[in-house]
């Protein structure tokens, strides 16, 4: 049986990275099979994502866009340094950075990102960190969780990957609630979606629905 080609993977991050940790658990218990990650880039220079990378021996690159005259070199050189590491599939993975349209024009449904909501509730513009979930407790939903997508020009808007729902308890804090979406959604479903694509289970319709080969 022919090798399947091993996925490619950036990993762009911004923040702790414990989605990241959760894709390099993933790979070396083989949850994930047939993917690599061959680069972290951080656009924070003082992300703890970067520390993760180290210790998995990752290559790992701070691209900080205070170190660039204007936000279109920015943008050049981040697009200069996916498309020289040759990847497959670009990973958003508590990544706080618009992604160039010049990227997302590059790469059609090869980038995805995990949004700590059921999108299409209380994601797009300033729903980032702790706001999805203080505005899913001030609507008093009763779940809410995480959504993997493909990323595409507008925010939070691409094609739904996978969804996981998860509880909110009456005695949630918007902390205590963004802990359980990471440890009980964030931290499954992006594995699982980066898992699919590696086995080429995942297609997309002309209505930008995503199926998903058994
Ligand atoms: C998480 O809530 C994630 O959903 C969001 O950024 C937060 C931090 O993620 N995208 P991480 O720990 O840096 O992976």
């Amino acid at each position: 049986m022919s090798e399947k080609k091993v996925l490619r993977l950036a990993v762009l991050v911004s923040g702790g990275g414990t989605n990241l940790q959760a894709i390099i658990n993933a790979i070396a218990k083989k949850e994930i099979r047939n993917a690599e990650i061959e680069v972290v880039i951080s656009n924070n220079e003082n992300a703890f994502a970067l520390k993760r990378a180290e210790e998995a021996g990752i290559p790992a690159i701070k691209l900080s866009p205070k170190k660039f005259g204007t936000r279109a070199a920015f943008n050049e050189a981040l697009k200069e340094i996916i498309d020289s590491t040759g990847v497959d599939l670009i990973v958003l993975a508590g990544c706080l950075l618009k992604i160039p349209d010049e990227l997302v024009a590059a790469y059609p449904n090869r980038i995805i990102n995990i949004h700590p909501a059921l999108i299409p509730s209380f994601c797009g513009k300033g729903m980032y960190g702790l706001k999805p979930h203080e505005a899913a407790i001030a609507r008093g939903v009763k779940v809410t969780g995480a959504t993997v997508h493909f990323v595409d020009a507008d925010l939070d808007n691409g094609p739904i990957i996978l969804q996981k729902a998860v509880e909110v308890e009456d005695t949630d804090t918007p902390e205590t609630l963004q802990r359980r979406v990471m440890e009980q959604a964030e931290w499954k479903i992006l594995p699982e979606a980066i898992n699919l694509i590696a086995s080429g289970r995942i297609s997309v319709d002309e209505a930008n629905h995503v199926h998903i080969k058994k």
